[in-house]
């Protein structure tokens, strides 16, 4: 009997043990959430009415969560520990962002960037346009990316643009938030380089804001980033057993395949919001347990990637980068 009981207990402990971020853990965090933190921050972490304040969707990918609990103790007068802190970064895990993502990390709104441009120790900004373009005018203290052709490439170019380490920020953006600035989204992730995220509607989001811009060239001296040992993103896919579809970006001749036009996923505000966008990939016929076979421009292939990512699907792709797998498991999307 006594040793049934025990055996029973250490189940009951390894099923605690294994499901930190349980129901209970949220709820928890939400109510502390909603009585010290809500008033200025607003139900989906996102109100910014509050003087100075950074919107916190996707915080947990911004900031390593060890700051998180440090971060608000100036508001709130008291700071988090133990279980009190896990609970709170647990709620703050659920936030979506005012435009409705499963993973809002990944996309970086013109207003935060406008308050964290300065803060050029934590965060670099990345400029993937032209170097014409950028000469002329770009986002101050951004640095002007080139084209990489290898993972080994891409870390060398973060390394040499003084990213220091995996807790540095970096944001990249080009003209309108589209696949140019995707492609290299996915480069650095591909890289192993996990904190990445996309400037929401590009340049122009940003010059149509009024932010400020800069003409001379930002230069930080490189660091000795070491080149991380598994980089995400590059899995096999594994979905194989599924039949192949093919799917067609960008404007190719030829009726073959489901079509996928990037244009058709923003607005004058940068990216639909999530539920439009999931109807406008549901109205193409992209569901999510399929594999698809990705035909056309590489940089469309990562802005789909991107996409869905936001969506809160983990897409395994092909070393090559033209096969895409949506694995039946992830109910996210
Ligand atoms: C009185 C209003 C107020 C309250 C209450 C408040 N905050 Fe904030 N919070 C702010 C302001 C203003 C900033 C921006 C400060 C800055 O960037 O230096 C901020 C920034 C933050 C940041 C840093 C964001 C970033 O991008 O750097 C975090 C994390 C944060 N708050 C979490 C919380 C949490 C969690 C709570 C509740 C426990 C909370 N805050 C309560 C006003 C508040």
């Amino acid at each position: 009997m006594i040793r049934t009981g025990s055996v029973v207990a250490i189940l009951l402990l390894a099923a605690s043990f294994f499901q930190p971020k349980s129901e209970d853990l949220r709820a928890k965090g939400r109510t502390l959430y909603s009585s010290l933190c809500q008033r200025c921050h607003g139900e989906t972490g996102d109100d910014v009415g509050y003087p100075g304040i950074s919107p916190l969707s996707g915080i947990t990918l911004r900031i390593p969560v060890k700051d998180i609990p440090t971060l608000s103790a100036p508001f709130v007068g008291r700071t988090f520990e133990g279980r009190e802190a896990e609970a709170l970064i647990a709620h703050l895990e659920t936030l979506k962002g005012e435009k409705g993502f499963d993973q809002p990390g990944y996309l970086f709104s013109p207003y935060l960037l406008e308050k964290k441009h300065g803060e050029t120790s934590h965060y670099r900004i990345i400029d993937t346009r032209q170097p014409t373009e950028y000469q002329a005018r770009h986002i101050p203290n951004a640095v002007l990316w080139k084209p990489t052709a290898s993972a080994d490439d891409t870390h060398k170019q973060l390394a040499a643009l003084g990213v220091a380490g995996p807790e540095t920020f970096v944001v990249v953006y080009d003209f309108n938030g589209g696949p140019q600035a995707a492609a290299a989204w996915w480069a650095i992730r591909k890289a192993g380089h996990g904190r990445v995220a996309v400037l929401d509607g590009g340049f122009q989001n940003w010059t149509s804001q009024a932010y400020p811009v800069s003409r001379s060239a930002s230069l930080f001296a490189p660091s000795s980033y070491p080149r991380p040992t598994t980089p995400p993103g590059s899995e096999p896919v594994l979905c194989q057993e599924l039949e192949e579809k093919i799917l067609v970006l960008g404007e190719t001749s030829g009726s073959e395949g489901l079509r996928f036009d990037w244009r058709k996923t923003r607005s004058d505000n940068g990216l639909l919001p999530a539920s439009d966008l999931r109807a406008f990939l549901d109205s193409m016929g992209i569901d999510v347990s399929g594999r698809y076979h990705l035909k056309g421009d590489p940089r469309e292939s990562a802005y789909l990637i991107f996409l869905l990512h936001l969506l809160g699907q983990s897409p395994q792709v092909s070393s090559t980068g033209d096969t895409v797998c949506l694995p039946r498991q992830n109910q996210a999307y």
